[in-house]
């Protein structure tokens, strides 16, 4: 067994373990690939301020996003299809969350549905809306997370359409996957995650199907998007969803001041600066560059929360210095979910947890809530000049 020590570490068993397809789904962003890459160079480009001769003893890393307590501040992303990199895969990591205490987001698009997550674990986690054109579907699916004790909901602003990723057109992505013989001679390879799949009776979209009507191709994620995601989605529309739910609200998905400006209008608790991961539109600027103006322009009305590019403690260390209030991380869980289950997602916010703590004490600050931007060294031109 390797000795794991990073998020890389996990991310290589991850992609030895898993079939390909689900795989590429989650280490992918859209065309060129360029926002996902720059997601995760932008934050080497931020540099940490080494202080020495303070007194480093009774560290803490707990806080609170939009008012509840977490054990550091870290949220799981809400990720599709994540009971199909590990069967049952939003259950073991909305468990290894509860234990870790950090919020556990469910997708939409998940393979559990929020009954499944519900019944297994005993803390409230959140549920991440993506907004379908059918009026009933989407009453019921709040009213379920509401039934479910969901304590908030983030709703998706940014994947009203699908950006395109080569990889899962060439792949054929699809859950469960369909048996040709390219997927059967991957499967032979990854027996384990077979054998697990086998087990369990959840392999389709769980809080969809039986629930949502009139999809050709239930088993696809482009079918779905393209058939049920509304398109029409608006401020308007997210002021209705937001009476609908009547709770906690993060709008996931702001990039632009202007949209910040008007999501704090909206009365949201928090919104997410966030690329979808590079997922959506390749050529949008990293999230932790634009994170400063976000916070420049709302900051004092709205709690600040930032995802996409997060693999390592000092990028959240780097995130909380330059103005969020919490993170989210997607792929750095998934590696540990793919790569060991359960303890691979324990494992991974383990490695991010004692990343964060030692970072923080060798910037010379004992408390999470005292790290500012004083802590850190951002290049005069990291933002850059853009006309
Ligand atoms: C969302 O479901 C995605 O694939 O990014």
């Amino acid at each position: 067994m390797p000795v794991i020590t990073n998020i890389d570490d996990l991310k290589k068993l991850h992609k030895k373990r898993t079939p390909k397809m689900f795989y590429d789904y989650c280490e992918s962003g859209s065309w060129t690939e360029q926002t996902f890459r720059e997601n995760t160079t932008d934050f080497d480009k931020i540099r940490l301020r080494q202080r020495v001769a303070v007194d480093m003893e009774g560290r803490s890393t707990a806080t609170k996003m939009i008012g509840q307590d977490v054990a550091m501040p870290v949220a799981l992303a809400p990720v599709g299809l994540t009971g199909m990199q590990r069967a049952d895969g939003e259950i073991k990591a909305a468990k290894a969350a509860e234990k870790f205490g950090v919020p556990f987001t469910l997708s939409t698009m998940s393979i559990c549905s929020i009954e499944d997550v519900a019944e297994n674990t005993s803390k409230p986690f959140w549920f991440q809306l993506y907004v379908m054109r059918d009026q009933e579907f989407l009453k019921n699916v709040i009213q379920r997370a509401k039934d479910a004790g969901c304590s908030a909901l983030v709703l998706t602003l940014d994947l009203q359409i699908l950006g395109q990723r080569h990889k899962d057109l060439k792949n054929g992505l699809s859950a469960p996957p369909k048996l040709t013989p390219a997927v059967i001679a991957d499967l032979a390879t990854k027996w384990t995650w077979g054998l697990e799949m086998l087990q369990t009776k959840r392999r389709g979209f769980g809080n969809i199907i039986g629930h949502a009507k009139g999809v050709d191709d239930p088993s696809s994620l482009f079918t779905w998007t393209a058939q049920q995601f509304d398109p029409r989605l608006d401020w308007a529309k997210i002021e209705a969803i937001k009476e609908m739910w009547g709770g906690p609200l993060i709008l996931k998905g702001v990039m632009e001041p202007e949209d910040a400006i008007m999501a704090a209008k909206v009365g949201c608790d928090a919104i997410v600066v966030s690329n979808h991961g590079g997922r959506q539109l390749d050529g949008a600027l990293s999230s932790i560059k634009m994170l400063p103006k976000i916070v420049d322009a709302v900051g004092d009305q709205v709690e600040i929360h930032l995802d996409s590019g997060i693999r390592s403690g000092q990028d959240v260390l780097k995130a909380k210095a330059l103005g969020a209030t919490g993170t989210f991380i997607g792929r750095a869980f998934v590696h540990g979910l793919g790569a060991m289950g359960e303890a691979g997602v324990t494992k991974a916010l383990e490695v991010i947890h004692k990343e964060l703590d030692v970072s923080m004490a060798l910037c010379g600050r004992k408390n999470i809530e005292d790290v500012d931007r004083d802590i850190v060294l951002v290049p005069e031109d990291f933002e850059g000049r853009w006309v």
